[in-house]
């Protein structure tokens, strides 16, 4: 089978092309590079043996779009393609809508009118919004978005929804992650973020690196067990498993399905900075900040539906995703530049 992994060279597209092609599949990837490196995709093939076919260009364009589903024989797209900044989305609005909902809107078009109708997309718990349950299950009401990022995931769910309620043959995946972090685990790939990391392990592995001086802790006043923010943070490779355990379903023409992909576990800031000096002996200095806009006091999930279902469940620990995270921080300390 053939899978279109678009934003393949980006942080979980990467890691989800090794999985693929360790189970067997021929991946194909098109990413524009906006926020990622052509390298991680030789990582890909270091590690697996095999040839990523790549393009590289926007799931806007057409051209390309039309030229791969003719020349490639796609069977499913793993669409992880999109912007992801938060903050920058609140900026850029019109960037955001227009890259997120106008590309996929373009991807799904190209794709039916090649008779392609399996879609596996990247959404995330951010559509929650300040979740109505903890832990929060696939039934949890969808939420206010804090942010226009937020709001293409909530957006874009819909319209895929409303696309395979038109057209029984579609086949629609929504994957709502937690909080990926770690990276494989042999130190060669890894989240590499452009400029001073937003999330919170890129910022805890540079400063053990020596890049950034201390941790900003935003806020330490929540209503949790020591004040700091709670996630369910979920190690990059069980992540990437998940993607390949979704695809089996598809192949079962099994309509719309929803899944949350965390660990059901709820970490805090400083469970986080306790964990990471334990599993790498690097002390990580931090000092308390107020609080960030937009930030929710907790976040984690019930998991079952995936592991009832898709036979999913993350297995890696914190510990493991720290020491992952800092092998590749620790060997690649600017991420994929030289
Ligand atoms: P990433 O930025 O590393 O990967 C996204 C990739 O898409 C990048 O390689 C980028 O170059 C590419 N891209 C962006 N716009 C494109 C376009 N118009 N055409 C072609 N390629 C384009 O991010 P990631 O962390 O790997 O996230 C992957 C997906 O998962 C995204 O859709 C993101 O919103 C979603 N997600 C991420 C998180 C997280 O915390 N990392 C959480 C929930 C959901
Ligand atoms: N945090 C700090 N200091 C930092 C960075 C983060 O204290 O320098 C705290 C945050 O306040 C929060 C926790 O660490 O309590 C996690 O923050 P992240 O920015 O790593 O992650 P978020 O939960 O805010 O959001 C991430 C992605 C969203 C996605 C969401 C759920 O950025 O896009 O996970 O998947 F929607």
């Amino acid at each position: 089978m053939s899978i279109l992994v678009t934003g393949g060279a980006g942080y979980i597209g990467s890691h989800t092309c090794v999985e693929l092609q360790q189970a067997g599949y021929d991946v194909v990837v098109l990413d524009n590079l906006s926020n990622a490196s052509e390298k991680s995709l030789e990582r890909v093939k270091a590690l697996t043996g095999k040839e990523v076919t790549f393009y590289r260009g926007d799931i806007l364009d057409r051209d390309i779009l039309n030229e791969i589903m003719e020349k490639e024989k796609i069977d499913c797209c793993i669409h992880f393609a999109g912007l992801k900044a938060v903050g920058e989305s609140v900026v850029k609005p019109w960037e955001y809508y227009n890259n997120n909902i106008a590309g996929t809107l373009t991807l799904v078009d190209v794709m039916r009118q090649h008779g392609c109708k399996n879609i596996i997309f990247s959404s995330s718990a951010t559509v929650y919004g300040d979740p109505a349950q903890i832990p929060i299950t696939e039934e949890c009401p969808k939420g206010q978005c804090t942010n226009p990022y937020g709001w293409t995931k909530s957006m874009l769910e819909q319209i895929l929804m409303d696309m395979q309620k038109a057209d029984p043959e579609w086949n629609v995946i929504l994957l709502r992650y937690f909080n990926p972090i770690g990276a494989h685990q042999s130190g060669t790939m890894g989240e590499n973020p452009n400029g001073i990391p937003n999330n919170l392990m890129p910022y805890i592995t540079q400063v053990a690196v020596g890049k950034l001086k201390e941790l900003g802790v935003f806020g330490n006043d929540y209503d949790t067990p020591d004040g700091t923010g709670v996630r369910d943070y979920i190690h990059v490779v069980d992540l990437a498993k998940g993607h390949v355990k979704a695809l089996k379903k598809i192949e079962e023409n099994a309509g719309l399905s929803i899944y949350n992909l965390g660990t059901g576990h709820g970490y805090s800031v400083l469970d986080i900075v306790k964990n990471f000096e334990e599993a790498t002996g690097v002390k990580i200095p931090y000092s308390i900040k107020p609080r960030r806009a937009g930030d929710i006091a907790t976040c984690y999930c019930d998991p079952s539906k995936a592991e009832r279902e898709l036979g999913w469940k993350a297995e890696f620990r914190i510990r493991e995703m720290c020491a992952d995270s800092w092998r590749w921080q620790k060997n690649n300390p600017n991420g994929y530049e030289d």
